[in-house]
């Protein structure tokens, strides 16, 4: 076994030489147990059409307390001999938020295992949700509103819910019987025979649950008795065993466990959602190809336009017509989709190696609102430090504080603006984590408060494998919080220090060691926050581990497999990192910045992510788009890619195309491989140093927009990298546009290049105004239909554009951090629609507390009305403005408004007097301040302060 594990670690360390991913340690559907059985099963069970699966009418019963339908689903395998085996699956159904539906079912039998004398529990794993759903729904999610009135046909006799149920059961005359319930716009029957559920918005038929007798839970026995249970439909394919080349020692010590369902998308033929994928954002058809895998694995070089997993999971998929599932399972999942467009629908197909299935589904109106209940759900993303959705330089490795110091004061001196500086593996003293290497940095709080100085921050690596044998291992494993291996010893795997151990962060003791860790490691001045922390390789990635990762019959606490909560491990690692790093920083009540390789539903409450180890080719930067946007759609938007890719030297016009694609990723990092050429902006040659410089500069100009982005996906999850169907549902042929898209809500609309020697591009626009975003030249598409055109893209320009209606808010001037623009003032500019209409929104905090939380931001809206009138409406001010000190809501003026003209507004000119209304009182500004040309109005220092309501007429 030794011998075979070092092979497969010799390949994968090889592989880091060639350019691709070894997919051949990846399992191929037919090459997983599980995958394949349930595949098998779904071709037999579309030829038989039998189904095994009932609910059984008489088991209904409603649990007043707690609001939720019971009910047990039967399996029932006939058998030629001897009494049918039939096994019993508890199912529950409640009412979740108010368009959501979450039902469970779980296997009644295992309890009967307990006994057996095995280290992992039998029970199949039913704790996904409690990582996965908010905080908020953790204690209550049970206590929906699933009362009387949520019953459409009212029953006739009966004093209880469940005598009612049961009459009403006893009433329904088809052949099978049909409970129906309502919740507001949502309603829904449960099919008895076979189980089915069909769920309705507003009485439109969205999604039908089992249409395709997909359903298939592997229930417990023994190998010995496994014949008898196997349907005729089944196939027993390694029930018992792997013989997958890299995972056959697994001891699958429960055998077969799987679950699986099918969806049926109505009225719709693209889902979206699923991430991490290297492909399109319109989910692919996997009739013909591998379906797409959930499992967290470390994916050097990842290939492109698979199927393969990556390394996060989110199991959260959308349709165009507004319905979603959310898959709340932390173990390999795979899933299949098959589009129909003579019946308008999406068939899916769910498959998960154990656990319960446990699945929300949420309705709504419009897409917006789908996401939005997701992230209420699992949690909203995080609000950012503003220095975080600044402009990151990364590389492995800065050697030592010398370098680092040189970079710093590089990029000031070529006028680069940064805000975080960060340290790679190599820091560490011999990749033993929580030290530093000592001659190459000998005192981390000098380096740290040399870059305090500036606002600066520094992110350093924290893994969670840790080098056998020294004292933070040590701790670990007396502290008996190490993961186990299948005999319930510490395992020991290799990573980056060779042979290592694993915290067990799934464990609450796991938790509160490993905060430990961070609280001497970063035991600073009470002046020096600006260290942060960056978690890596927490799939977990084990170079000698089966797939590049963790044995599936690892044990955690609780004697859970790995098996189990494979998806959750990396999530739980990183929240376990950001409550000690938040609990260090709360005297000063800083918001941390975490970046997590590894991430689940739920990762973005407190981490932001990147797409891994990409290739410095033009394959990597253009696929870079759909797999941010796709992230963006699933709740987690904090996302980017390694510019101008990790592995490999780019060439002068892939950096340039590549930062000019990256400004608009929501996380803005720039990183290399350790044996890649130094590649820092300012050591570029003209012009693609000025091109770079721009590049980062325009993000900087465009922070308080971006900023008031963030809080929205804080308030509501709205996508950042925002797909241009969101925006635009009307218009189908936008359904799978990833080559170009809107930022948030602002109305900025670009296509990056991503392809070399382009001097123009082909965009499309939806109906309306667009105005190029530097010249402010306007056209018209006043069709109703999608207008192409060439835009022009020589190498020093994006394809940018402000779509009409729109007002945006900038700070043009540049400084060397974040830190250093919150005392300037903003600029609005506003791009008129063709009524002279615009809006826009600005939100503004001290961009690094937790303050906000109690209220201490001041948001607006600007609104144009008949082109010549602009009013600021502020709907939140602080009550104590005056008294918080703190520079950025004390410094909230307009130095500028820039007002574009279009031609359908040629004839909106300056008037000869600019007047301000304000508290009742009017004021003229003189006009020699404000000028025009063909495209703009520009009026300079109106004095006007986002934190006052006015109206300005021009
Ligand atoms: C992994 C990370 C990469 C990092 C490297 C060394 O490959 O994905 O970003 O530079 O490990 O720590």
């Amino acid at each position: 076994m030794i011998v075979s594990k070092w092979l497969v670690c010799q390949l994968v360390l090889f592989t880091t030489l060639s350019h691709a991913f070894t997919d051949y340690l990846l399992k191929k559907c037919a090459q997983s147990g599980f995958c394949h059985r349930n595949r098998v099963y779904s071709e037999n069970i579309a030829l038989s059409r039998n189904s095994y699966y009932k609910l059984d009418a008489a088991s209904v019963v409603h649990d007043p307390l707690q609001n939720v339908l019971h009910a047990t689903i039967i399996k029932t395998i006939p058998r030629l001999e001897g009494d049918d085996i039939a096994v019993e699956f508890p199912f529950s159904l409640s009412f979740l938020q108010d368009h959501s539906v979450r039902f469970i079912i779980d296997e009644k039998e295992r309890t009967s295992v307990n006994d057996s004398g095995l280290l992992v529990s039998p029970q199949r794993y039913k704790e996904t949700w409690l990582h996965a759903f908010d905080e908020k729904f953790r204690g209550e999610v049970s206590k929906t509103n699933f009362s009387e009135s949520h019953f459409l046909e009212q029953p006739r006799t009966g004093n209880s819910l469940w005598s009612k149920l049961t009459s009403f059961l006893s009433l329904s005359n088809s052949t099978s019987d049909a409970i129906r319930l309502q919740n507001g716009c949502v309603s829904l029957e449960v099919l008895t025979e076979p189980f089915q559920l069909k769920i309705y918005w507003r009485n439109t038929l969205k999604l039908i649950v089992n249409e395709q007798n997909f359903l298939n839970i592997e229930h417990y026995r023994s190998k010995e008795e496994n014949f008898a249970h196997v349907l005729p439909e089944e196939t027993a394919f390694n029930m018992f065993k792997d013989d997958f080349k890299y995972s056959k020692d697994d001891t699958l010590p429960l055998g077969p466990e799987s679950i699986a369902l099918d969806f049926s998308f109505i009225g719709s033929t693209n889902v979206y959602g699923i991430p991490e994928h290297a492909t399109s954002l319109r989910l692919m058809d996997t009739s013909q190809r591998e379906p797409y895998r959930l499992f967290n694995v470390d994916v050097f070089e990842y290939n492109i336009g698979t199927t393969q997993p990556m390394y996060g999971s989110i199991p959260f998929m959308f349709s165009s017509s507004s319905t979603s599932v959310f898959w709340v399972n932390a173990a390999d999942t795979w899933v299949d989709i098959r589009y129909d467009s003579q019946q308008n629908k999406t068939m899916t197909h769910w498959i998960s190696e154990n656990g319960v299935l446990d699945v929300v589904v949420s309705l709504g109106e419009d897409i917006p609102t789908i996401i939005d209940r997701f992230t209420d759900l699992t949690g909203r993303p995080f609000l950012p430090p503003m220095s975080s959705i600044g402009y990151h330089q990364c590389r492995w490795n800065y050697n030592d504080e010398m370098d680092v110091l040189t970079v710093d004061s590089q990029m000031d001196a070529h006028e680069i603006p940064y805000d975080f500086i960060w340290l790679d593996l190599e820091y560490t003293n011999d990749k033993k984590f929580f030290t530093w290497k000592p001659n190459s940095f000998p005192d981390p709080k000098r380096l740290l408060a040399k870059l305090n100085k500036l606002g600066r921050n520094l992110v350093v690596l924290i893994d969670p494998h840790l080098k056998e044998d020294y004292e933070v291992s040590d701790i670990v494993i007396n502290e008996n919080v190490a993961v186990k291996d299948h005999n319930g010893d510490d395992y020991i795997g290799r990573c980056w220090p060779g042979n290592s151990i694993w915290i067990d962060t799934m464990s609450k003791h796991g938790q509160k060691i490993w905060k430990s860790f961070f609280e001497s490691f970063m035991d600073l001045p009470s002046n020096l926050s600006n260290l942060f922390i960056w978690n890596d390789m927490n799939e977990p990635s084990i170079f000698d581990g089966p797939e590049t990762t963790a044995p599936k019959d690892l044990i955690h606490q609780n004697n859970v497999e790995e098996r189990s909560l494979h998806n959750l491990y990396g999530l739980s690692v990183h929240e376990a990192t950001h409550d000690a790093v938040k609990s260090i920083y709360s005297a000063s009540d800083k918001r941390p910045f975490l970046l997590t390789r590894a991430f689940f539903a739920g990762s973005q409450r407190t981490a932001a992510t990147w797409t891994g180890d990409n290739v410095a080719n033009w394959d990597y930067l253009k696929i870079s788009i759909p797999m941010v946007l796709s992230n963006n759609v699933a709740g987690m938007p904090f996302i980017g890619a390694d510019i101008a890719g990790f592995v490999g030297d780019p060439s002068p016009e892939l950096v340039a195309r590549w930062y000019q694609a990256g400004l608009w990723y929501p996380f803005f990092r720039a990183h290399a491989h350790i044996d890649t050429k130094r590649r820092e902006p300012y050591l570029f040659n003209e012009p693609l140093k000025s091109i770079v410089r721009d590049a980062i500069q325009l993000r900087y100009f465009l922070l308080p927009t971006l900023y008031t982005m963030f809080y929205k996906s804080s308030t509501t999850g709205f996508p950042i990298m925002n797909p241009m169907f969101v925006e635009h549902p009307e218009l189908s042929e936008l359904y799978d546009i990833d080559n170009q898209f809107y930022w948030g809500n602002s109305g900025l609309l670009v296509k990056p290049v991503t392809e070399p020697n382009q001097s123009e591009t082909e965009m499309i626009f939806p109906p309306g105004i667009f105005y190029e975003f530097s010249s402010l030249d306007s056209f018209v598409n006043d069709g109703i239909n999608l207008m192409k055109r060439n835009i022009s893209a020589p190498l020093d320009k994006i394809p940018l554009f402000i779509e009409g209606g729109h007002i945006i808010t900038m700070k043009n001037k540049y400084r060397r951090s974040s830190k250093l623009m919150k005392n300037d003032p903003y600029v609005l500019v506003v791009a008129p629609d063709a009524n002279g209409v615009a809006v826009g929104e600005l939100y503004v905090d001290d961009g690094e507390t937790f303050g906000y939380q109690k209220g201490e931001y001041v948001r607006t809206q600007f609104i144009l009305e008949g082109g010549h009138i602009l009013k600021n409406l502020p709907d939140h001010i602080p009550d104590n403005l005056a008294d918080i000190h703190n520079d950025t809501l004390r410094n909230t003026s307009i130095e500028k408004i820039i007002v574009a003209k279009n031609t359908s507004q040629h004839n909106v000119t300056l008037n000869d007097t600019v007047t301000v209304k304000q508290d009742g009182r009017e004021r003229s500004l003189s006009t020699k301040l404000s000028r025009e040309d063909d495209n703009r109005i520009i009026i300079m220092n109106p004095m006007l302060d986002i934190t006052e309501k006015w109206e300005l007429t021009f």
